[in-house]
């Protein structure tokens, strides 16, 4: 036999902190590492978990624009909330780190310099946009404009929201400054890049060649289509003001790339773990026998197996030995999205579940089962709120939960509560096969968990369960007994049947352990076993109760999911989707939206604002928002588009007097020029209302 590695480092990906994550993340990467390092862990293996929060790229800063704040307020609020969501629901990282620790600040640092000074990286002159007004290059994410592919004009630097294309800045139809609403101008600027073509004959035989048969199907595409589609130079510096400095005096006002330094928060994550518990972190890196396994959804495949492991190959690192990315989890029909509201944040399953209720662990473990059961290993999947009633209704309380009930219910009705002999010389055919059926089942689910199948791992363990029931039921000790007064010898066929039915439950508890937790310690519990019982090795054994042991009264394992409770969050959802939800609104909010950051006067006398009238409104065709209006500026008539068409019908708005900020750059939307903005307040309920003169004025007339 093999000897087993000497130890494991896993990582789950680190959460942006900008914004509460939801059960596609947790399905993702987290609830399948912590399946994984339990199961490592039952074995006594050297395992650290790592993971923490990714703190920096124009994310952050980009949602402090939105929630009025700072970044730092950002990231403290989402680290604290993150972390509070996976202990809920007991994902046991061995550390929880964050990026904007100083020690994730020097290990990044002392890894850019490790690979620039030995000449590694290479510099390139480009020109960029840059906002002249505030006197920023504009990442990314800071330019929006029209998307050249939908039209939308909710596109960005990056992405357009609408369709999902990948967009360059270049490619955006008339590109403004989000920061400033200027068109942005070129500028020339330097970064550091990782010249990736150069390692390609390694990624080949290492991914094309020598992970080809281990690592899922889908990883192995996505890197063999990113290889023979050319590697690129990536840059790994960025001009931005949030992020870990670039440790050279020339690069001034330069973080390194979010991508870069992310990753490394798995180390500078030992590291920490290492320092608080006087281990050493550099085996964990550094020695080959080390098994480095990393935990991500799909979108992260690049960053993990063709980026980052160049980056540790340079770096003197170990290698992962697998990534096993999860595809998507979809919701109720649809694909997650935070922007549209469609989605189901751990948070909330917290607040409606695991909170509401006393032994809300039980609910832990019903999402743990659900995500488990239909995870996206290798396509996308669903959540559907019946999937998780059936599976918990059908599968956690009818198969898992009665087995295990029944089992304490008689042995208390028919042993007088204490595990009975097992009579050898009575054994029959169906003892046989459930003695070889456990047996089997811990080598069958250790072979998938090694090999990353979840899904399967955990059918295994039902389905033993499964097969419980069926030889009590075959066996049915409960029609023995009532023949006991004739046949009092019988009483040793209902010892077997409920000896082996205990020594099932069990058995059963040592194999949910990893999937389910806190079902696992009430099983023990009930058994009056301690946690050295669960040690895998033990499964599989008929002996792990002593005879005439007394045990507890049963406890229930799992309820049922009420009808009504799943159309409730069937109408949440929905209700939660029709609101806009283009500004995610995860935790309490304030009754009034927060002041966005002090201006000058100067900043406000910019602005130029003028008096109108609407000569005419109509309805812009396939933009459900949109009123494109005629608005006469004295001076001048203007076509203006506005967000306002859901609140007024056209007709409504003829005639209306408003202010327009008549200095605004025109701004083409669904191929119209729209020449400037009507300035509208918005109420509690969301209601829109014209701003205007509280009696009629000559239109262009000056507003300030
Ligand atoms: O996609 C994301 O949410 C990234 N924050 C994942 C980073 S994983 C690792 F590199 F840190
Ligand atoms: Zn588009």
């Amino acid at each position: 036999m093999a000897t087993a590695p000497k130890r494991y480092l896993v990582t789950s990906a680190l959460p942006y902190a900008n914004g509460l994550k939801h059960i596609g993340h947790l399905a993702g990467a987290y609830i399948p590492a912590d399946i994984y390092v339990r199961y490592l862990r039952a074995q006594k293996r050297d395992v650290v978990f790592v993971c923490g929060s990714d703190e920096h790229g124009t994310a952050i800063p980009i949602q402090a624009m939105k929630e009025g704040t700072t970044p730092q307020a950002i990231i403290d609020k989402y680290h604290q909330a993150m972390k509070e969501d996976f202990n809920d629901l007991h994902i046991s990282f061995d550390i929880y780190h964050r990026t904007s620790d100083p020690l994730h600040h020097e290990t990044s640092r002392e890894f850019f310099t490790y690979l620039n000074d030995r000449g590694e990286l290479e510099t390139k002159e480009t020109e960029q946009f840059y906002d002249e007004s505030s006197q920023t290059f504009l990442a990314d994410r800071y330019i929006k404009g029209t998307c050249p592919h939908c039209k939308s004009d909710r596109a960005f630097g990056d992405q357009c929201e609408t369709c999902g294309t990948a967009l360059s800045p270049d490619e955006l139809i008339n590109p403004v400054s989000t920061i400033s609403g200027s068109a942005p101008i070129k500028k020339k600027t330097t970064h550091w890049y990782l010249p990736l073509a150069k390692h390609e004959a390694f990624l080949r035989d290492w991914i094309l060649e020598e992970h080809k048969q281990d690592w899922r199907p889908t990883v192995v595409g996505q890197c063999k289509s990113w290889i023979e589609g050319g590697l690129q130079s990536r840059a790994v510096t960025r001009d931005l003001d949030w992020g870990v400095k670039v440790p050279l005096q020339e690069a001034d006002g330069k973080v390194l790339y979010v991508w870069f330094d992310a990753p490394i928060g798995y180390i500078s994550a030992t590291r920490q773990w290492a320092k608080d518990t006087g281990n050493d972190w550099k085996p964990y890196w550094y020695d080959t026998d080390t098994q480095l396994v990393h935990f991500i959804g799909k979108d992260n495949i690049v960053f993990h197996c063709i980026i980052f492991p160049v980056m540790l190959k340079l770096h003197g690192n170990v290698l992962p030995v697998n990534v096993p990315a999860n595809e998507f989890l979809n919701l109720e029909g649809d694909k997650m999205s935070t922007s549209r509201n469609w989605k189901l944040d751990m948070r909330d399953f917290i607040t409606d579940f695991v909170k509401k209720e006393n032994g809300g662990d039980q609910c832990v473990d019903m999402l743990r089962y659900y995500l488990t059961q239909i995870a996206p290993e290798s396509k996308d999947s669903e959540f559907t709120w019946k999937g998780f009633q059936d599976a918990v209704n059908n599968e956690l309380v009818s198969i898992f939960g009665n087995y295990v009930n029944r089992t304490f219910v008689l042995m208390h009705k028919l042993c007088q509560g204490k595990v009975p002999k097992f009579h050898a010389a009575k054994s029959d055919a169906l003892d046989a096969q459930l003695e070889k059926d456990i047996q089997a089942t811990r080598e069958k689910i250790s072979a998938c968990l090694e090999q990353y199948s979840f899904r399967e791992g955990l059918f295994e363990v039902i389905d033993l369960a499964r097969k419980g029931n069926k030889y009590m039921q075959e066996k049915e000790p409960w029609i023995v007994a009532k023949s006991l007064t004739e046949h009092p010898e019988k009483q040793e066929l209902i010892d077997n049947c409920l000896h082996h039915c205990l020594q099932l439950t069990a058995n059963l508890a040592i194999l949910i352990q990893p999937f389910l937790p806190s079902t696992s310690r009430k099983m023990c519990h009930m058994m009056k076993v301690v946690d050295k019982m669960l040690d895998w090795e033990n499964a599989g054994s008929m002996k792990l109760l002593s005879v005439g042991y007394s045990l507890r009264e049963p406890q229930l394992l799992f309820r049922k999911i009420e009808d009504v409770e799943i159309a409730d969050q069937i109408t949440k959802l929905k209700h939660a989707s029709m609101n806009d939800a283009s500004t995610p609104q995860p935790t309490a909010e304030p009754a009034h939206a927060p002041l966005k950051p002090e201006i000058v006067i100067d900043d406000f006398s910019k602005i130029d604002l003028r008096t109108g009238i609407v000569l005419s409104a109509q309805k812009v065709p396939k933009a459900d928002k949109l009123l494109q209006l005629e608005v006469d500026l004295g001076f001048e008539k203007r076509t203006i588009l506005s967000g306002i068409a859901l609140h007024f019908q056209p007709e409504e708005v003829v005639g209306k007097q408003v202010v327009v900020v008549a200095n605004l750059a025109p701004r083409k939307m669904r191929g119209i020029d729209s020449q400037g903005m009507i300035l509208m307040a918005e109420d509690a309920s969301g209601k829109l209302h014209f701003v205007q003169p509280s009696s009629p004025i000559n239109g262009g007339s000056t507003v300030s």
